[in-house]
This record gives C-alpha cells, structure tokens and sequence, in this order.
C-alpha cells in the first residue's frame, strides 16, 4: 500500500466518530459486537487461554476497545495507528497504561512475545494483509493462538453498513488465511441479517435482532457454514 492510502486510512480513523451514525448503523454494528463476543467467549480456544496464569494478549486495530470486555482481566497490550481512537479508549475505558500506537505492518514487539493475537475487522484495510498475518504470527509464541475477524468475501449477505468504506476495504475469505507456519484450528461465519431489515422501525429491529442472537444467528452458521457477513478464524502458530 502507498504512503498516501496508508495515510487515509489513518485520517478516516482519526476522525472516527460512532456517536453520529444514524441510531439503526449503530444497532448493527453492536449485533455485530455481541454475536462475536458471545463465539470468542465460548471457544475452547478462549476459555483455555483466560483461565492459564501469566498469559500476555494483544489486541491489535483495538479502536476505542468494543471488545475490552473480554480482555480487561487479562495483562492486555492494546494497539492502533489511530491516536484519537487510544485516546477515545482511555476515556471510554478508564485505562491510562497499556496501549500502543503504531502499524500492524510492523509491529513494535519482541518476536514470540503473545500468548494470543486478536485481530478484529483490521485487515481488510491492509493490502499486503498477509504480511501482517506474518507480523502477527511472528509476534507470537509457539504455539500461541490468533483469532482473525474479517468481513467474509465468501458471504451471501451483503450489508453495506460493512462493506461501503471510502478507504482502502477489500473482504477476505477463509483461503486467504492459509499462511506457512500457522494451521488452522477453527473458523465459523456469522452474522445473517438480511439486509432489507434495517428499513424497519428501530424497536421492531431490535426485537428481531434478538432473535438472531438467541440462537437464530447461530443455527444458520451452522447450516451455511462458510455464507455469514463475517468470517471468524483462529490460527495457531505452529
Ligand atoms: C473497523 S475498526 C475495528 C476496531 C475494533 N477492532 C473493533 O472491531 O471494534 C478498524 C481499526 O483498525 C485500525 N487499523 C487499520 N489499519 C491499521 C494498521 N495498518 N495498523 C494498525 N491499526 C490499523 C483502525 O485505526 C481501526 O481502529
């Protein structure tokens, strides 16, 4: 990616405000959050890893911290090139210490320094993303875990909400995650709201939304497995 692109990409996050999206923008995008913070929080992979002792996470692309909650217990290193959206974090969060900015490109760590990697809706701005799934990998300890969040190019819903991006956003699917050194342990898809439903009244949104969360969502993942507006995949380094 050229220097003036990279640049965009940093304004347009700079200047990030989801206060003022529209009230039905915002109840999408917590779907979103909520159906992913509910798969992380009941993965193997996760459980494992909260309940061992001593182990060092990086949230990498944290923004202002949608998923602080699953980390904040933890020794949490949270990383962005957007200044104003750490600044945002720590108001938000409460949290002084512990956040980082700089290019997941080029990571200012120590080669195996993570026990996990969380990488959410990050890489579709990166052209050359497989070289920060190397930078990620090369971040982590053997055996060290990565979970990987992209909007699925693979996807039979197509929310623009997701998609419309005046930067730099390209939608990757599961092959793009075949990288030398890590193998695959899990992936799933989620998020199958179709779109049309977001011209209806905010409160009858929400009451169908929450069908999907108790367990509608889960069911058509399982049924179109590779078809959901996002795609979830953890890698292990080998
Ligand atoms: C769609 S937001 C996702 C934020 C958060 N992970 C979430 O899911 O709410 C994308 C984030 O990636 C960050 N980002 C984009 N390109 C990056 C890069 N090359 N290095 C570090 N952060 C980057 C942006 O600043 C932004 O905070």
């Amino acid at each position: 990616m050229n220097k003036r692109e990279d640049k965009k990409i940093k304004n347009f996050y700079e200047d990030w405000n989801v206060e003022t999206l529209p009230k039905y923008v915002k109840i999408l995008m917590k779907m979103e959050e909520k159906l992913l913070t509910n798969i992380i929080t009941n993965s193997d992979d996760f459980k494992t890893i909260y309940k061992r002792k001593n182990t060092v996470i990086l949230d990498c692309g944290c923004g202002f911290g949608s998923f602080y909650n699953l980390t904040k217990n933890l020794d949490t290193i949270y990383f962005d090139f957007s200044y104003n959206l750490l600044k945002k974090f720590k108001n938000i969060h409460n949290l002084e210490t512990n956040k980082i900015c700089g290019d997941v490109s080029n990571l200012p760590f120590k080669t195996g320094s993570f026990d996990l990697v969380l990488c959410i809706n990050v890489l579709e701005h990166i052209k050359d993303y497989k070289n920060a799934i190397n930078e990620i990998k090369r971040v982590l300890k053997n055996n060290g875990t990565a979970i990987f969040v992209v909007v699925n190019s693979e996807s039979f819903i197509n929310e623009d909400i997701f998609n419309d991006f005046t930067i730099y956003h390209k939608p990757l699917c599961l092959k793009d995650f075949d990288i030398e050194g890590f193998y695959l342990k899990d992936y799933k898809t989620f998020y199958f709201i179709p779109p049309i439903l977001k011209i209806l009244p905010t409160s009858i949104l929400e009451k169908i939304l929450n069908i999907f969360y108790k367990g509608l969502d889960g069911k058509l993942s399982r049924i179109f497995k590779r078809k959901g507006q996002f795609l979830y995949v953890i890698l292990k380094k080998k």
